[in-house]
């Protein structure tokens, strides 16, 4: 008998719907989904705690409570990044376990831990600490191609994870390019080797395969596979819980599941897709079996297609998707997985966008420093000089990452109660793992994207439609009206437009029929520009945050130094200055949201 662990509350609509189920639309169906039997749910973890905070204003710690209780049969699972538990980075030792005690204690009975890189140290920790409270604990490796991946290599890696204490195994493959012989090779050389502990393959349909990999898993004697509801799953989604089943009926791998039961939550599942289609990107709805080369899973796909649009390069798309495959190989092979797809793709994004390592984000510094744990495979000396400079080896660390950081959670306890929002010890790791979005959200100044009841919204190529009705072509240059000034602007996009400081939607001051006539004229260059010889402008590269000012006005900085931290596509860029010389003025503050070619300082050379 094979089991189903059912993804539709986790990875299905961060694969297809950008994470944006809200938890009121998830509620209703629980009893249902409970009565299934499933293996296990994953409901929490992955990307849906940043997605909470960020675009929905909804407490994850909440949501997990909530669930938890509305699936009392059923063990939950969440999705937890080794050292970097839901986020993009490693965490201290403290924080870590913190986190794990409370997620526990909110509900969560299992824990999937992985580490992006495979690389087990950065797993000890987590493991330790979920067995301690008594949670089911699942240690599970990122599948990835390359010629370091072997089979040989996986089933190793695996026999390693059961002496340290796992209750069962996953074969995570995120891209979804497994195929039928690859994973009935792990499987078997698992069961072979003597692993008696369950094994879960997890995968997605991206590529095309995944079904047959799914019957080659049964036939290798999987005990577990991971499914999600046809309705959200689109095509890099997991495969469907009712097709599964129905394949493996009357078979020696049958579920049992009551397929009644399991179209009842389908329509449920489809109504729902009705509400939150206008989140769809076309690009995650097609089987692409390219995967198999550029090995982008399907959540980064569907991240980086709309991280492409904010930034006005959607056309830039099929370039990214070949870059990314040349990068990866230059970083040592490692597997696409948040964070290191974050990292991969977001160097990619740059180097399509400025040249190739023109531009180096800090997070490709710091993972060729080992920040992120030890790469793969082998990286050319010549490449750690180009990310590092020649003094490069003085920089590269040794040791377990998080093992250079100081504990952290009673320092950001006392914070947050000197700022007055410590409600509860959960708060402390939200406020920690997202220093400003969730400082923002602690205070209640994130504005939900939508409410259940607000949905359906129209789709974004809807609006787009109507808008080209004015046939503007941008970027456009010329006069507005505004309570009967005139003002010169430049108008990047359809969407908005900045005039004397505040920001307008472009179908507030030209609705549909009025024709703007074009002044005459060029508009603003990107990046920086040097105004008169003088005066130097430092201007936004690209759509982000401002995280951080490094310097102050009257201070001096020399060429190539960071002015600020740009936070953009989840990722910390410099924006560095031009040219020697001095800052005159500083135009944003920290935590203000940017829009590429906004003016963050000036300086005088
Ligand atoms: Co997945």
């Amino acid at each position: 008998m094979v089991q189903l662990h059912d993804q539709t509350l986790r990875d299905a609509h961060q694969s297809v719907l950008a994470t944006r189920l809200r938890t009121e639309d998830m509620l209703p169906i629980c009893d249902k989904m409970d009565q299934v039997g499933f293996d296990s749910m994953e409901i929490w973890g992955g990307a849906t705690f940043d997605a909470c905070i960020r675009y929905l204003d909804e407490d994850p710690w909440e949501r997990l409570n909530k669930l938890s209780d509305a699936l009392p049969k059923t063990r939950v699972q969440m999705l937890e990044r080794a050292m970097n538990i839901v986020a993009y980075k490693n965490y201290p030792d403290d924080i870590v376990k913190n986190f794990i005690h409370y997620a526990y204690k909110n509900g969560c009975d299992s824990f999937r831990i992985f580490d992006a890189l495979n690389d087990l140290r950065n797993m000890k920790v987590p493991i330790e600490k979920a067995n301690e409270e008594g949670a089911h604990v699942q240690g599970s490796l990122c599948y990835t191609i390359s010629p370091i991946h072997t089979v040989e290599k996986y089933v190793e890696k695996f026999k390693k994870l059961e002496s340290m204490g796992c209750d069962s195994l996953c074969i995570k493959d995120m891209a979804g390019m497994i195929s039928p012989t690859r994973a009935y090779g792990i499987i078997k050389g698992c069961k072979d080797a003597g692993i008696d502990i369950p094994i879960d393959l997890h995968s997605h349909k991206t590529s095309g395969m995944t079904g047959m990999a799914y019957m080659k898993a049964c036939e290798a004697g999987v005990d577990v596979l991971d499914t999600s509801f046809s309705s959200l799953t689109g095509a890099t989604g997991q495969p469907e819980t009712e097709g599964v089943t129905a394949a493996l009926k009357d078979t020696e791998y049958d579920t049992g599941y009551d397929m009644d039961l399991l179209m009842d939550i389908k329509d449920y599942f489809d109504e729902i897709w009705k509400k939150y289609r206008h989140l769809h990107r076309d690009q995650a709805l097609k089987v692409d079996p390219s995967v198999t080369v550029h090995q982008i899973p399907g959540g980064m796909l569907s991240n980086l297609v709309s991280q492409l649009e904010k930034q006005g390069a959607a056309d830039k798309y099929d370039e990214v998707l070949e870059e990314v495959p040349k990068v990866r190989e230059e970083f040592g092979h490692p597997p696409l997985v948040t964070p290191s797809s974050q990292v991969v793709g977001v160097q990619a994004v740059m180097n399509v966008k400025f040249g190739r390592y023109e531009k180096i984000t800090n997070d490709t510094k710091d993972y060729f420093r080992g920040m992120y744990g030890r790469p793969p495979g082998e990286i050319s000396e010549e490449m750690y000089e180009k990310i590092l400079g020649p003094d490069w080896e003085d920089e590269v660390i040794d040791e377990r990452p998080a093992s250079l950081l100081e504990p952290q959670f009673k320092k950001k306890r006392d914070e947050l109660e000197d700022i007055g929002l410590l409600n509860k010890p959960e708060d402390v790791l939200t406020y920690t793992i997202y220093p400003d979005i969730g400082l923002k959200f602690l205070k209640g100044e994130v504005e939900a994207e939508f409410t259940s009841d607000e949905l359906p919204l129209e789709k974004p190529e809807e609006k787009k439609e109507k808008k080209a009705a004015r046939q503007i072509s941008y970027p456009w240059k010329g006069k507005v009206k505004i309570d009967g000034e005139d003002y010169e602007v430049v108008m990047k996009s359809e969407e908005k437009v900045r005039v004397n400081g505040k920001t307008y939607d472009v179908s507030v001051l030209f609705p549909e029929g009025e024709q703007p006539a074009p002044s005459k004229g060029e508009t603003k260059q990107q990046q920086s520009k040097d105004m008169s010889g003088e005066e130097i402008e430092v201007h936004s590269p690209m759509l982000g945050t401002i995280l951080e000012l490094k310097v102050r006005p009257g201070d001096r900085v020399n060429k190539g130094e960071p002015v600020a931290i740009l936070e953009a596509m989840k990722m910390e860029n410099d924006v560095s200055a031009p040219s020697d010389g001095k800052i005159k003025d500083i135009h944003v503050k920290k935590g203000q949201d940017v829009e590429e070619d906004d003016l963050i300082a000036t300086m005088v050379r």
